[in-house]
């Protein structure tokens, strides 16, 4: 595999997993690490060896926001006419699922990072937040609008408006989080879980994923259009024969992801 200045790239099995390694910066997010994040998950994305991806960062810090020190001295024409911070989009219309493992710090960019991701793994030490607003500024790469639809209003405007951050337990019931593990297992049960997703058919997740995603795009009789067209759609593959004969034959299915 190529290897990176700021994050770690790794296959396990047909897991991609990406870890965000600038550790003394608590994996503030610069623009090398963008450019590197969009380019190893587009490189899993387009891999056929590959079904699920996990983006994580470390035990004190999934990654405490934009990098200050980068963009201190940032003027308006620049960042527009560079469509600064633009590549983190990519991140939302990858295919193939992806986890995003949290503990420490999500704060800011960290936190929108983490809610570009399709399930979002808490450890009991995570802590999220949109803390912009602290630096005269406000949330850039979709903060102010995943994280409204993630909590609804009310939560989020406060935590926009005031900078405060939730720990996992807020997070879980405010449904930002699909789940709560302990710190010391939240590696282990992300790449669980990217194995569980990775091993289903391929075809089918990545139906699965543009038909949840739809929900946020439109309205409701469209979105159950949309899905009635891809589940039908799913009786072409080879995958739905292989799952339907193995639920017939009492055994488990071997997906061909085709
Ligand atoms: N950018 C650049 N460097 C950062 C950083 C960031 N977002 N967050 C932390 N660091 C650096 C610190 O400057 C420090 O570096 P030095 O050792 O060289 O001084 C190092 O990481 C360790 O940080 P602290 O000493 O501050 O660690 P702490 O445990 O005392 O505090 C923290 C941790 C509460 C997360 C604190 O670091 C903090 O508040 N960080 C900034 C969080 C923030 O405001 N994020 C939002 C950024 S704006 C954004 O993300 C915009 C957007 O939507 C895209």
């Amino acid at each position: 595999t190529k290897t990176y200045e700021t994050i770690l790239v790794e296959r396990k099995g047909r897991v991609g997993l990406i870890t965000l390694n600038r550790p003394k910066a608590l994996n503030a997010l610069n623009t090398t690490l963008m450019n590197e994040v969009v380019a190893a998950a587009t490189a899993f994305d387009r891999d056929p060896e590959i079904g699920c991806l996990v983006i994580t960062g470390s035990e004190k810090a999934f990654a405490a926001g934009a990098d200050i020190k980068e963009m201190q001295g940032n003027r308006f024409p620049d960042v527009y006419l560079d469509d600064w911070l633009g590549p983190w989009d990519r991140l939302g219309e990858l295919r193939k699922p992806v986890v995003a493992a949290v503990a420490g710090f999500a704060l800011g960019g960290g936190c929108e990072l983490a809610m570009l991701c399709d399930i979002l793994l808490a450890a009991d030490t995570a802590k999220f937040g949109q803390p912009e607003i602290k630096l005269g500024v406000i949330p850039g790469i979709g903060g102010s609008q995943r994280l409204t639809r993630a909590v609804g209003k009310a939560k989020a405007m406060e935590l926009c408006l005031t900078g405060r951050m939730m720990g996992a337990e807020e997070a879980e019931r405010a449904g930002l989080v699909s789940r709560i593990v302990p710190a010391d297992q939240l590696l282990a049960e992300a790449l669980a879980t990217a194995e569980k997703v990775a091993e289903m058919s391929a075809p089918a997740s990545i139906m699965l994923k543009e038909a949840v995603n739809r929900a946020f795009e439109t309205t409701l009789a469209e979105g159950v259009r949309f899905e009635r067209r891809l589940f039908h759609a799913a009786f072409a593959t080879a995958d739905q024969k292989e799952g339907m004969t193995a639920f017939a034959e009492k055994r488990p299915a071997e997906f061909k992801h085709r």
